[in-house]
Formats: C-alpha cells, structure tokens, sequence
C-alpha cells in the first residue's frame, strides 16, 4: 500500500506542525490546512508535506480541500483536527460574536471536517480522527467559550465513534494541557506567560510542562495500528494535571 495520508488542520501552528512532523516520521503523507502560512509550513516540511489554505469554518473550502488533497495522493486516512482559537474574554462581557467564532473554529470546524472525510471512508474501508481538546473540558480554567467549545469536542467525539464505528474508523480525543505555542503567548506579556508555566509545572506530578512533541508522539499513537481498539477515548497528555485541583 501506498504512504497513508493525514490531515492536519492548523498544521502552521505551534502543535500542528510538531503533530506534522512526527507523522511524516512514521511514513504518512501530510496536508496541512490553515487559514494562513500552510503552504510555507509544508515547504518547511519537505516533498511528503503539502500546505493547503483554508478556513476550517467555511465549508466549501473545507470540502475543496479534502478534495484536493484526494486528486493529489488517492485517498485521506486520518484527519487530526487542530485548528484552535481561544479569545480572551469574561463572561460577563461576553460579546457574542466572540463566543459563536470559538465555536466555529473549535467546534463546526472539526464536524465539517469529518462529514466531508465520511464518505472517503466508506469507500476506503475505515478511517482516523484525532482531535485536539484540552483539559480545560474537565475542571475549567480557560473562558467561557474556549471550554464548552472542548467539552462539546469530546460529545462530538463520542457520537462519531457511535456513527462511524461500524465503518471501520476510530474517533478520538488528545487533551493537552498548557504547551507553549503561539496561542499561550497571545495571553499576555512573556513575563505573565512565564508565571502561568511556571504554575503548570508546579501543578503537575511529573513537576514538568508538556512540549509539542509530546502531543504529537500521542497523536500518531491514536492513528497507528497499535491503537486500532480505541475509540471515544480522551487521552489527557498534561504531565498529570488534569488531576491538579484548578491552576489559576
Ligand atoms: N498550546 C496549548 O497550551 C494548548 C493546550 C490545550 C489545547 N490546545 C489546542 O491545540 C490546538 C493547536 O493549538 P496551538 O497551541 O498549536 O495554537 P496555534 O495558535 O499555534 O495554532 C493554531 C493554528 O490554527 C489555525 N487556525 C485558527 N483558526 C483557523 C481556521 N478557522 N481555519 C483554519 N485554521 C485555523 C491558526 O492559523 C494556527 O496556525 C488548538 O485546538 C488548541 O485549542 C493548545
């Protein structure tokens, strides 16, 4: 059989180019998909790497690009949805339109995503997905929209593994905790992500943070053979601290 191909949205981002590069060490072909910088990403990433730009959001695109993805290798595998957005805001000041584009994102996002993979899957015989959640889903700790967008991820997770089961795909959850990214360092000044770190490590049995690699040795897991018994799981890779009581 030929290479197996992977989607990797958000693949410019800090996680998703970690998730790309481990995949593309195991033997699998990637695509990455962003709203912006994919195809400089997948230059970085050599011949198995292709970048597409698109919105997660936008359906059109997303069914173009799984499509162009299709004309280029034959066949999708595995879809790790990644692309995530986390605005700042309190509830008591919650603008809606911030609240409905968290959910776009990190939510609609990923649905869209696996409807348009679903049909691939029934003529290939099976299929992956991985999507990245976050431990906020369990005991909060982020905003108002940002956790219901991950809790509903693993809802959306668990109804998939109902639905496409009997089609031979896996659907599944990664929850990290804090890893720095571009996304951690919008929160504030290096100084207050610094402390924030050093609050996670503390917090954390292992006394460590997470590093993109590890969200990504977690991912080609769920992906592999070795995992092909899991589905509707929500695998915590936060050195611990999804036990941790809340980390301010
Ligand atoms: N970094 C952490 O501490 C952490 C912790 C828990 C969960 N996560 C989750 O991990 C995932 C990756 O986050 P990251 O830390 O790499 O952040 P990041 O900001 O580095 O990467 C996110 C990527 O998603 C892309 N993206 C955003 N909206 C998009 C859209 N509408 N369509 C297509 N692409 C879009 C961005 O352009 C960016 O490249 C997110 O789902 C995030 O919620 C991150």
């Amino acid at each position: 059989m030929s290479a197996p191909v992977a989607i990797v949205t958000g693949g410019a981002g800090g996680l998703g180019q970690a998730i790309a590069s481990t995949l593309l060490a195991d033997g699998f072909r990637v695509a990455l998909l962003d709203r912006r910088g994919a195809r400089e990403a997948a230059g970085r990433l050599g011949e198995s790497a292709t970048g597409i730009t698109a919105d997660v959001t936008d359906e059109t695109a997303v069914r173009a690009a799984l499509d162009e993805v299709e004309a280029t290798w034959g066949r999708i595998d595995a879809l790790v949805n990644n692309a995530g957005i986390e605005p700042q805001h309190s509830l008591e000041e919650l603008d809606p339109a911030t609240w409905r584009a968290t959910l776009e994102v990190n939510l609609t996002g990923p649905a869209l995503l696996i409807k348009h993979c679903v049909p691939r899957w029934r003529r290939q015989g099976g299929g992956r997905v991985v999507s990245i959640g976050s431990r906020v889903w369990l005991g909060g700790g982020a905003t108002g929209s940002y956790s219901a967008s991950k809790a509903g991820l693993v809802g959306l997770t668990r109804e998939a593994c109902r639905e496409l089961g009997p089609l031979g795909v896996t659907v599944n959850v990664v929850a990290p905790s804090f890893v720095r990214t571009p996304l951690n360092a919008e929160k504030g000044d290096a100084g207050f992500v610094e402390a924030y770190a050093r609050r996670f490590a503390a917090a954390s049995p292992l006394g460590r943070l997470v590093e993109p690699a590890d969200i990504a040795g977690a991912v080609a897991f769920l992906l592999s053979d070795r995992a092909r018994a899991i589905t509707g799981e929500v695998l915590h890779v936060t050195a611990g601290t999804q036990l941790a009581p809340f980390i301010p």
